[in-house]
């Protein structure tokens, strides 16, 4: 009689124990499975983050420097004909009515880089020529500012 009650007695007070100890180990538990999960998202995350990198380390192509100051230029020279998203279409410069081809679609979506300095540095029929304005380095900039704003290649 005596023993059962203090048996009884000392039950919850084991049981309470053993529950602390369980949500313990399951608080422990949670916590190390929190941290992997954190972990494993840094560790997607720096493998999502190295792609969006990867146009900046092969930037030989176009650096955010040159489209920006190919931008200017294309601003100062080039947008009263063709327009700020090389649009083109009829124009009216100086009195003189152009009818200016679209930089963004048609043909000069074919037509190669190199034809396109030739185009800027020379000129063309109604094409200003900017070989004195323009140095070569900007005229190849500008040929990446329409590639890659203007057709978003
Ligand atoms: C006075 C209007 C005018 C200005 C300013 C002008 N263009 Fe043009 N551009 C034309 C016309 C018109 C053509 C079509 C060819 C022709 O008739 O001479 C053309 C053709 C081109 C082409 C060839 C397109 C193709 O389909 O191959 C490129 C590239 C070009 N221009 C880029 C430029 C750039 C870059 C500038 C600024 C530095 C510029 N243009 C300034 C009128 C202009």
């Amino acid at each position: 009689m005596l023993y059962s009650a203090r048996f009884k007695k000392h039950q919850p007070e084991i049981a309470g124990g053993t529950r602390m100890r369980l949500l313990a180990s399951v608080l422990i538990l949670s916590l190390t499975v929190l941290f992997v999960i954190a972990c494993g998202d840094s560790g997607t995350e720096t493998s999502t983050v190295r792609p969006t990198n990867s146009p900046v380390a092969s930037a030989p192509t176009a650096t955010p420097d040159e489209l920006a100051s190919a931008r200017i230029n294309f601003q100062k020279n080039c947008v009263n004909c063709h327009g700020a998203k090389g649009e083109g279409g009829p124009k009216e410069v100086d009195g003189k009515k152009f009818r200016v081809p679209a930089l963004r679609e048609g043909h000069a979506l074919q037509h190669t880089d190199e034809k396109f300095v030739v185009q800027i540095t020379e000129g063309d029929e109604e094409m200003p020529a900017f070989k004195d304005k323009l140095t070569a380095a900007e005229i190849t900039d500008l040929v990446k500012f329409i590639r890659k704003e203007l057709q978003g290649k």
